[in-house]
């Protein structure tokens, strides 16, 4: 997955492109390249790494054509030749790609001018190009012959010194949108590098090829058939951007999460009932990636716990090998922050072919995701850029909740509930925000830590696992309490942390047995609970609140423990290694 920005209008410095550029980061940040259309020729700068120290001459460029990409390698290793833009044998096409071309290898043996420079998919697409221009095609025609025969998913803007009027946008199956603003028509794979610059946004579909020019741009197929695309406003009060005083994207969201909460509550209680409507009719089926993932796991407890409506939980990876056994009028609840997940997006597509219903849970508006749902819910937590989602976590749980109860026809008196758990969010962050760095100085220092809990505590015990690991690389692992003395058990000697999320409901007598059973075997046990044991050696305090309601704050402070321990250990919590925001590779 990689993030990509074009632009077609006024003369504009480099820096705006590249400072554009670096909010696309968290879609991919191994090595990142820039071309632009300068006194008629294309100039290019490419490095591997973050976006810092551009050099002066590419930031005080003046360019009225450019585009830019920031990569996470997939096909070829991370290189500056293997970084995009690419560029034509005669330096006049620039190109950019995000996405996999599926049959690059035999499209490679296709192409006469075999002299590939990288190791990528995205060179062969410019080849392709370029071949066609060299027959004598204009640069419109020439893409369009060439995505014509491309498989696999791909947002490419490209653009060539020969037609400087022109930025050709073709999107399939990758994220790509338009920006029209003041200044020019801006293209890039979301709309918060553009933000800053428009609130009107064109959301190009899959099959797309867009001309796009300095004041307006035409849509076509890859027919080359005329389609029309509307303008759509943005309302852009829920896309913060920044991180204001905070030393880290992912410390910000996590301490904005008491605020954000009321921001996710604003939902049409009409688009609820609808929902809740189509879930009492159809057998449900949650799928997720990652946290989105855990999310579904609160989703399966709350219907039946709330409305008496079973469902079942599939990993997206995994979804494609069970899809033939679901049964008929299935109902597909596809959970991601990004709606932009391949495992995801190609779970729903082929639920699409059954004729199966999807609902979707999103933050980002009109995300691929959405375009392919029947009916959707906003997450409305505003941007989220760490690659460790944390606010995201929390909305999807908190909305799922909310929807449950709208089942059981409660959507009023919980809508009331979650307004006052906002309250309490702030208070455990206010409990927890400095004995927790006194755990995590402990915790920075260990190989392994454990995550035990029963019931709803189980998945908040994944979710924490999994926020450590991701952003500390210290090995993490959850297991459901009852299950430690059936193998786990032998992992735990003296001083192994076993964190013990266990507040004060029907099932703590018996997650303290267990959190017992390993003391004895030596572990240090921390309890994340609202109520003191004298089996805690370190206690992570809770307020009280309603048992269904616990997960959303006993989470808070193990996403300050994984962000604190990371930050001992000098890894970046925001660009963990390895990771990336949004993983549109299966
Ligand atoms: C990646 C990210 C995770 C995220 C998962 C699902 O693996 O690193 O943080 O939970 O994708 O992302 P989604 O946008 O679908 O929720």
């Amino acid at each position: 997955m990689c993030g990509i920005i074009g632009f077609i209008g006024r003369s504009i410095k480099g820096k705006t492109i590249t400072d554009s550029l670096k909010k696309l980061e968290y879609r991919g940040y191994d090595s990142w390249g820039v071309s632009f259309l300068s006194e008629g020729k294309v100039e290019f700068f490419k490095e591997i790494g973050e976006i810092k120290n551009v050099p002066k001459k590419i930031e005080e460029i003046n360019s009225s054509l450019a585009i830019g990409h920031t990569r996470w390698a997939t096909h070829g290793k991370i290189s500056k030749i293997n970084a995009h833009p690419h560029i034509s044998s005669d330096k006049k096409i620039s190109l950019v790609h995000n996405g996999i071309v599926e049959n690059f290898s035999e499209l490679k043996k296709q192409v006469s001018n075999n002299n590939f420079s990288s190791e990528t998919d995205s060179e062969v697409v410019l080849r392709l190009i370029e071949e066609n221009v060299n027959l004598g095609l204009d640069l419109l025609h020439a893409v369009s012959k060439a995505v014509s025969v491309l498989e696999g998913s791909f947002a490419l803007l490209v653009f060539s010194a020969s037609e400087p009027d022109k930025l050709i946008a073709v999107k399939k199956e990758s994220p790509l949108l338009l920006g029209v603003s003041s200044k020019g028509i801006f293209a890039a794979s979301d709309q918060i590098p553009l933000s800053s610059f428009t609130n009107k946004f064109v959301f190009l579909e899959d099959g797309d090829i867009a001309v796009v020019k300095k004041d307006s741009f035409k849509c076509f197929d890859f027919s080359l058939n005329p389609v029309e695309r509307e303008i759509l406003e943005v309302d852009s009060d829920v896309t913060s951007s920044g991180k204001l005083k905070y030393s880290h994207f992912m410390l910000k969201e996590i301490m904005e999460q008491p605020f954000v909460l009321r921001q996710v509550l604003s939902q049409e209680k009409k688009n609820f009932d609808e929902i809740s409507l189509l879930l009492k009719k159809h057998p449900v089926f949650f799928i997720g990636n990652g946290t989105s993932f855990n999310a579904c796991l609160f989703g399966k407890e709350f219907f039946s716990r709330a409305a008496g409506i079973s469902s079942q939980v599939i990993d997206a990876s995994e979804f494609p090998y069970v899809l033939e056994f679901l049964p008929e009028n299935s109902l597909i609840f596809a959970l991601s922050q990004s709606g932009e997940t391949a495992d995801v997006l190609d779970s729903v597509r082929k639920a699409k072919k059954r004729n199966f219903k999807i609902v979707s849970m999103v933050n980002v508006f009109n995300s691929s995701l959405v375009r392919l749902s029947d009916k959707t819910i906003y997450l409305n937590c505003g941007e989220e850029i760490g690659v460790a989602s944390t606010k995201a976590f929390t909305s999807q749980v908190a909305l799922l909740y909310l929807l449950s109860n709208s089942c059981a026809e409660k959507f009023d008196s919980a809508l009331e509930e979650l307004k006052t758990l906002s309250l309490k969010m702030q208070q455990v962050i206010e409990l927890n925000k400095n004995s927790i760095q006194e755990l995590s100085s402990k915790i920075k220092e260990v190989d392994d830590v454990f995550f035990i809990g029963r019931s709803l505590n189980y998945p908040v015990a994944l979710e924490a696992a999994l926020k450590l690991k991701e952003i500390s690389y210290i090995h993490a692992e959850a297991f459901q309490a009852g299950s430690l003395k059936h193998g786990p058990l032998a992992l735990v000697s003296d001083g192994v942390p076993v964190i013990v999320v266990a507040p004060m409901d029907k099932v703590f007598s018996d997650t303290l047995n267990n959190a017992i059973e390993a003391k004895s075997r030596g572990a240090f046990i921390i309890g994340v609970s609202n109520e003191k044991n004298d089996a805690f050696d370190f206690f992570i305090p809770l307020p009280k609140v309603k048992e269904l309601l616990f997960p959303l704050i006993s989470i808070i402070p193990l996403q300050l423990l994984a962000f604190h321990t990371a930050v001992f250990l000098e890894r970046n919590p925001d660009r963990p290694r390895n990771l990336a925001k949004s993983v549109t590779v299966k």
